[in-house]
């Protein structure tokens, strides 16, 4: 059979994370299957594919939240897998996380919930540092006001900013975000397309986003890499993966389903035509 892999299009020495030879089994689930990786500084690294193809799986192995089956991984030539939790957190301050099961604490206003992070890792002398700082970050997102709101009482849109606000908290050297514009209409997320772009280009961070939507993906990314059955089946620029051969990626990136998905579909007595309603072809 056809090798599915793609030549690394990185070079280990720009890494700032580095991933080699990843695998990750759930029990007799091959969730990533040997996969080495290169995330390259300054640069926007976007991870699509389609959903339980092992995205967040991949992105928690950056900032080891899960442990390989096999394989290393590396910040900064670091090898950083094998380190105890407490080691890890001191490494994970360099990084920013925005998760989807990462919400706002609702109890909590938004400048304290950006203050949380700090707290977690600094003993807080000069409260007026502080507040300065969470201004600084919300002026950032375009939230500088919003201070004393609690997340109740903000849009989802909002929410969100407020929430990369805080991943920004540390001043980290690498943000990850998992599926940052899920759930926000297109304009909303086009505002946190554009928050990532300011973020890369202005404080110079390494960004990795998983996301499914592909006009975010062709927006923020320097370079796209596509995950498929554990493997990157598709690594390269915007460019490279518009025109790319392997028609699984051409599927995935026009939103077809492959003849392999309709066969299941016919087999399974769905009839395609006949279930849509008036509403699905008002879209
Ligand atoms: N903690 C876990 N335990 C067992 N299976 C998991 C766990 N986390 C993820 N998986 C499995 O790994 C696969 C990939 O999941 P995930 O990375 O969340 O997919 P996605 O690409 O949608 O982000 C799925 O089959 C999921 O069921
Ligand atoms: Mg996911």
């Amino acid at each position: 059979m056809k090798k599915n892999t793609e030549k690394n299009a990185a070079n280990a020495a720009d890494g700032v994370v580095v991933i080699k030879n990843l695998t990750k089994k759930f029990g007799n689930n091959i969730v990533l299957d040997d996969v080495s990786l290169v995330i390259e500084k300054g640069k926007t690294t976007v991870v699509i594919g389609p959903s339980g193809c092992g995205k967040t799986v991949l992105i928690k192995h950056l900032i080891v939240l899960l442990r390989p089956s096999s394989g290393e991984v590396y910040f900064k030539k670091r090898r950083i897998d094998n380190l105890s939790e407490y080691e890890l957190n001191r490494i994970r301050t360099h990084y920013g996380f925005l998760f989807q099961s990462g919400a706002l604490f609702d109890s909590l206003s938004v400048a304290e919930n950006i203050m949380f992070p700090i707290r977690q890792h600094y003993k807080i002398t000069k409260r007026s540092g502080v507040e300065e700082l969470v201004k600084i970050k919300l002026m950032m997102v375009g939230l500088d006001g919003f201070q004393h709101y609690y997340p109740a009482n903000l849009s989802g849109g909002q929410r969100k900013r407020v929430a990369l606000a805080r991943a920004i908290a540390l001043n980290p050297e690498v943000v990850l975000y998992d599926e940052p514009t899920t759930g926000l209409d297109p304009i909303r997320a086009d505002v946190i397309n554009e928050l990532i772009l300011k973020l890369q280009r202005g404080l110079g961070l390494t960004s990795v986003v998983v996301t499914h939507d592909m006009t975010s993906a062709y927006k923020i990314a320097d370079r796209i890499i596509m995950l498929h059955d554990g493997k990157i089946i598709a690594d390269g620029n915007p460019e490279h993966i518009r025109n790319h051969p392997n028609p699984v990626v051409q599927q995935f990136i026009n939103g077809r389903l492959s003849e392999e998905d309709l066969a299941v579909l016919r087999r399974s007595g769905v009839d395609l035509q006949t279930r849509l309603t008036p509403r699905d072809s008002e879209q």
